[in-house]
């Protein structure tokens, strides 16, 4: 059989209200064209992340009735900590209340003012955390990543020359590296196994240590199934304790891959990091066996860890984006490619090629896609990652991309089947899309709360 199904059926639904173009043009225009200012009973299919809107399995809802809301030592936790060493297999498990979290907590704990991050790409939240600490948050990707059309099976690879130069002048300055897999800002794109393995060499030459922004492990683990050479016959629980096994830590935001609603988690070996950070959690997150979480979310999490690995769901998972990426691409739709992950990307200047950076294309058709079909999405893109330099001028970054990102286990595929004619339809009448610009943008993580007037 060629159709790849859901390997789940639907035991409880939620309700989706029914808007009309004229409401949601109203809706956006309060908004002040922020979707992100929405409230969410006015979206249609909220594509606006795929984190914590997963949905949960029936094993997950029995766990959450198993919490153990002890405060101290609840069994929960030691659950929790035993699903997460059985594939991160680092000797400390720290729980904490989101991906953010963990970054904050490991930048709190080790990383000094003029220190240096480099990264394949680091997602907004670690950048900012990263330059909270008055540190750099360095990009190096491969040359590749940047080039929507090009078909690398492993865009999120390290550029490992650039990280050794990096390194050669300043390893002095540089606490830990970090890899993102699969790379969220660069596309949803995976970093292959030989990549770090690779990148672990080269950090251990240095004797600095190697650390994974592990949201969506998975995914990654399943691509580098299909894509790399010698792991076709391997599970992916297997090739994601191989990927782990290059790390001496990890981050996990497990609103991704685990299915949590919430949570998240700092994984590492090193004793003295280790203590410093739980220090840091009693003050801030809470006591080291929950960090943050109720003893039923450290439940669902740990059962999330063990689902998500399942080969019967990743394969679903990896195939239901492809197809919405495969039928976009038939319209004409210009995309990021290879698809991602978890979201397929719209190359939001080469859809606007009516609007300059400056009237920001990709945020414009976000709004856009709101008001033709209730679609909520996100950009990342010139409203993200566009810096003002000191003479008053932008700076632009490389793509300026529209993120469809899918929750896990939440539409079906004539959900999906809706949002390919929608930025179909969408695509003919490219250019009527109006450009925006800012009222109101703040210095940090701007998208959030940034508001904008029609141009
Ligand atoms: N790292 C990556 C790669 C992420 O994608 C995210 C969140 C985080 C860290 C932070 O985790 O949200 O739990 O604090 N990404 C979400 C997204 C918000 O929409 O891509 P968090």
């Amino acid at each position: 059989m060629k159709t790849i199904i859901e390997p789940f059926r639907i035991k409880v639904v939620e309700p989706i209200r029914m808007t009309t173009r004229e409401e949601r043009q109203r809706k956006i225009a309060e908004a002040e064209y922020n979707p992100f200012r929405l409230k969410a009973e006015d979206v249609l299919i909220d594509l606006l992340t795929d984190s914590g809107t997963g949905a949960m399995s029936t094993h997950q809802w029995a766990g959450v009735m198993e919490g153990d809301e002890s405060y101290a030592g609840a069994r929960s936790f030691f659950r929790f900590e035993a699903s997460v060493k059985s594939v991160f297999g680092h000797k400390h498990v720290i729980p904490t209340h989101q991906g953010r979290a963990s970054e904050r907590l490991l930048c709190a704990a080790v990383v000094k003012p003029g220190d240096v991050i480099p990264g394949n790409t680091h997602f907004d939240t670690t950048r900012a955390n990263i330059e909270a600490s008055h540190a750099e948050a360095v990009d190096l990707p491969i040359p590749e990543a940047r080039d929507p059309e090009n078909l690398h099976p492993f865009k999120g690879n390290m550029d490992l020359q650039k990280l050794e130069d990096l390194l050669n002048k300043e390893h002095h300055r540089v606490p830990f590296v970090l890899i993102t897999a699969t790379n969220n800002s660069g596309g949803g794109q995976p970093v292959s196994m030989a990549n770090l393995r690779e990148a672990k060499k080269v950090c251990d030459a240095f004797g600095v240590p190697l650390f994974l922004d592990a949201a969506r492990f998975a995914e990654n683990a399943y691509f580098i199934k299909l894509r790399e050479p010698g792991y076709q016959d391997k599970t992916p629980r297997e090739i994601a304790q191989e990927m782990f096994s290059y790390t001496d830590g990890a981050l996990m935001s497990m609103k991704k891959d685990a299915f949590g609603n919430i949570g998240g988690v700092i994984s590492l070996n090193s004793d003295a990091w280790a203590e410093k950070i739980r220090t840091l959690l009693i003050l801030t997150e809470g006591f080291v066996t929950y960090g943050g979480l109720a003893g039923r979310d450290l439940e669902a999490l740990a059962i999330g860890l063990e689902e998500v690995l399942e080969e019967d769901y990743l394969r679903y998972r990896i195939a239901s984006t492809a197809y919405v990426g495969q039928h976009l691409d038939e319209l004409g739709v210009p995309l990021l490619k290879p698809f991602g992950g978890h979201a397929i990307y719209l190359d939001g200047r080469r859809f606007c090629e009516h609007l300059p950076d400056e009237q920001l294309p990709g945020w414009a058709l976000s709004v856009a896609l709101y008001e033709h079909a209730g679609i909520r999405a996100c950009e990342i893109g010139n409203v993200m990652f566009g810096k003002k330099l000191p003479d008053g001028s932008w700076q632009w970054p490389a793509l300026d991309l529209v993120r469809l990102a899918i929750p896990r286990r939440v539409y079906t595929q004539s959900h999906m089947d809706y949002v390919v004619e929608a930025i179909g339809e969408l695509y003919q009448q490219r250019q009527s899309i109006p450009g925006l610009e800012f009222v109101y943008r703040p210095d940090v993580l701007p998208h959030f709360s940034a508001r904008f007037r029609l141009r």
